[in-house]
């Protein structure tokens, strides 16, 4: 089956950062503060918990599909929606479910909406949650896909931040530990690119820098100047891996010429640290080795001063408990912000009658430019980690792409890159290995090897002009 268009869909889900805009961000955190101010215990302003429930939600259900651990996420979704005044029916344990009978993503989902209002997924699989958005009319929510997304992980991270700080453009937030498999990283490195932080990405050990995907994205996408250096200044990390320097700070840009220069600019302090435990489970092949814990000398350095010290938990070794009795250290409050963040969250997706000031409605713009490819001959996603490579959900799955340039093609699902190796004209029936030329992506063809090419009767290109001319439009 060929991947569905989004706009197909009446209801909205979050499955990526991406599938809100910064307004509407700001319009939930508006109704979370609504909801701190009339349920949250402790004194005006500073309250983080909530208490009893509203009717807002009398008769809605959500499902809770978890086909990971999960704490935080779970119960603080749960809570949010009893809250809410609705009721929750749930997965936790997904050997109760029909999974293991091999019911697939989409059959569950289908059949899950006729019994609630909306899903909430976790899975191990990275585009899991793309997979069950384009199979429900519900509103689907990713409570994290693999090592991929954590979209309201960064709801919550973003919301203490606005708290603590009230605006993040121009914060120096650095992202410390396993840049590579953590997907609370990757929604949020997203956000702050958007809200314009300056962004210092360190990895907790060689090894864990952020996928190549992320870093074109921000790169290509998001604006962003980004620089390596093995600067170390007096920083007690080993390694900074990347320093991002967002167009909102354009006095910056124009002084980047020199890494040294970079550095002092970019780091005089830190505003936010952002540390992540290693993601062992996701990663067999790095040597989790010399990951540098947080703790109070870690933080000695003046650099750290007045940081505000941020984990989505679970911790493990990574940040010390010292931290916990250190002002810095607010990585509880964040959690707590999980249920007015995601009651907020719910009432705005679910358009609840007294949250219609807040509803979330429109679909995101589409960019036009986005042309989806469906790789009919058998081009498949290189992310072995896809759900594209799951074993039931491969049999239904087409794996498709959003054609970037005839270099490039990112997966619908999983949103990592891939190259092909020859690129084709589906009209003049020619192909070649040469992948820079320039083919309407209407007619794009893209194959892994020569044979699949000859296999679809394709031509290889022959030319007399220069390598330059060659247009095979
Ligand atoms: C995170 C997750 O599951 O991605 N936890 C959470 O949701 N708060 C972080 C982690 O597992 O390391």
């Amino acid at each position: 089956m060929q991947h569905k268009q989004r706009h197909t869909k009446t209801s909205r889900d979050i499955v990526t950062i991406e599938d809100l805009t910064n307004d509407e961000i700001m319009k939930i955190f508006s109704l979370a503060d609504i909801f701190l101010e009339t349920m949250g215990t402790g004194n005006e302003g500073t309250s983080r918990r909530i208490r009893g429930v509203t009717p807002w939600a009398k008769g809605f259900i959500l499902a809770t599909l978890f086909y990971e651990p999960s704490t935080r996420t779970r119960f603080s979704f749960e809570s949010a929606m009893q809250r809410l005044g609705g009721s929750v029916v749930t997965a936790a344990d997904p050997s109760t479910t029909s999974v293991t009978k091999g019911e697939t993503i989409a059959d569950t989902v289908r059949v899950l909406e006729s019994y609630a209002d909306a899903i909430v997924l976790r899975h191990p699989f990275e585009g899991a949650a793309r997979v069950a958005a384009d199979y429900t009319d519900i509103p689907v929510v990713n409570a994290g896909d693999g090592g991929h997304e954590h979209p309201t992980q960064t709801l919550c991270d973003l919301y203490t931040l606005q708290k603590k700080n009230k605006t993040l453009a121009g914060l120096n937030v650095l992202l410390y530990g396993d840049l590579k498999n953590g997907r609370t990283i990757h929604s949020l490195i997203y956000a702050l690119a958007r809200f314009g932080a300056c962004i210092i990405a360190v990895p907790g050990t060689p090894g864990l820098e952020l996928p190549t995907h992320v870093h074109t994205r921000l790169r290509e996408e998001y604006g962003c100047d980004l620089t390596t250096s093995k600067n170390t200044a007096d920083l007690p990390m080993k390694q900074v891996d990347v320093v991002y320097v967002t167009p909102t700070k354009p006095h910056q840009l124009a002084l980047l010429d020199t890494e040294e220069l970079k550095i002092e600019i970019s780091l005089p302090k830190i505003d936010i640290f952002y540390v992540t435990r290693p993601q062992r489970e996701r990663d067999h092949d790095t040597a989790f080795q010399n990951y540098p814990s947080v703790d109070r000398n870690f933080l000695s350095n003046n650099r750290f001063r007045d940081a505000s010290v941020l984990h989505p938990l679970p911790r493990v070794d990574e940040l010390s408990y010292e931290i916990d009795e250190d002002r810095r250290g607010i990585y509880f409050q964040q959690a707590a912000y999980g249920v007015p963040v995601r009651m907020a969250l719910l009432a705005a997706l679910l358009h609840l009658d007294e949250a219609r000031d807040f509803a979330i409605t429109k679909q995101p713009e589409e960019n036009s430019e986005r042309q989806v490819y469906s790789a009919e001959l058998g081009l498949k996603c290189d992310n072995s980690r896809c759900i594209t490579h799951h074993p039931n959900e491969s049999a239904y799955l087409t794996p498709t792409f959003t054609y970037r340039t005839p270099q490039s093609l990112r997966c619908v699902y999983c949103e990592h890159e891939l190259q092909p190796a020859f690129i084709g004209n589906s009209t003049t029936r020619k192909y070649t290995s040469c992948l820079s030329k320039r083919i309407k992506s209407k007619h794009l063809v893209c194959f892994s090897n020569e044979q699949q090419a000859r296999d679809r009767g394709f031509e290889l290109y022959k030319t007399q002009r220069s390598e330059s001319e060659k247009v095979l439009t």
